[in-house]
């Protein structure tokens, strides 16, 4: 069997466990989706948001990338949050990072990767802003360090959309969280948390 069959086939179980479990399971889920949570995580398959927080389907709303950026020339991105801020009405955004990120790790580097280093070079911006403190670090705690002042940035980036300023104006939701992830003992961290209507520089504010 090749490798993308097992997948069909494991599919196929899967479903019929559910229903084993629950034989409304299906008919309930495809009549909406009620979810609490925006997740902005790493497209790295280690780093699964469901499987992770122990959630199930309909509870998450989620966007992956490289490396959880929210960069707000993102097309893909801001609709995600458009349409989770402004019709799910979800009240928490999560942006979730993960020590040994590879795309933290190839920001840092001087490789010519192509087409991907517009994208690492948000990253390397979030490096300059604070050279100070990571120029003091060597290997993987400069990795590690840029991976958490990473999610603290993307963070920040969520506050300064008008999309998140309107929706903590009009119903003082959502809170933005920043975590980061371990994958070698598979627990997240708590880094940031911004509640609905926290300051942020004037020049990013919208009225
Ligand atoms: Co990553």
């Amino acid at each position: 069997m090749k490798s993308y069959e097992k997948l069909l086939l494991e599919n196929k179980a899967w479903a019929a466990e559910q229903v084993g479990k629950d034989p409304e399971y299906f008919s309930r889920l495809s009549h909406l989706q009620t979810p609490e949570f925006l997740w902005i995580g790493c497209s790295d398959s280690r780093v699964p948001a469901n499987e992770i927080t122990n959630t199930a389907p309909g509870e998450i709303f989620v966007h992956r990338n490289i490396a959880n950026m929210v960069v707000h020339t993102d097309l893909n991105m801001l609709s995600v949050l458009q349409y989770a801020v402004q019709v799910l009405k979800v009240k928490h955004i999560i942006v979730c990072g993960h020590y040994g990120c590879g795309g933290v790790r190839a920001a840092l580097s001087h490789q010519d990767l192509g087409l991907i280093n517009k994208w690492l070079r948000n990253i390397k911006d979030v490096y300059y802003f604070h050279k100070d403190e990571l120029q003091g670090l060597e290997g993987d705690a400069r990795v590690d360090r840029l991976t958490e002042l990473n999610v603290q940035e993307q963070v920040m980036n969520l506050a300064k959309t008008s999309i998140v300023q309107m929706a903590w104006r009009s119903e003082n939701r959502p809170t933005l969280h920043g975590w980061v992830y371990r994958l070698t003992d598979g627990i997240l961290h708590n880094l940031i948390r911004m509640d609905p209507n926290t300051s942020i520089d004037p020049v990013y504010t919208y009225d």
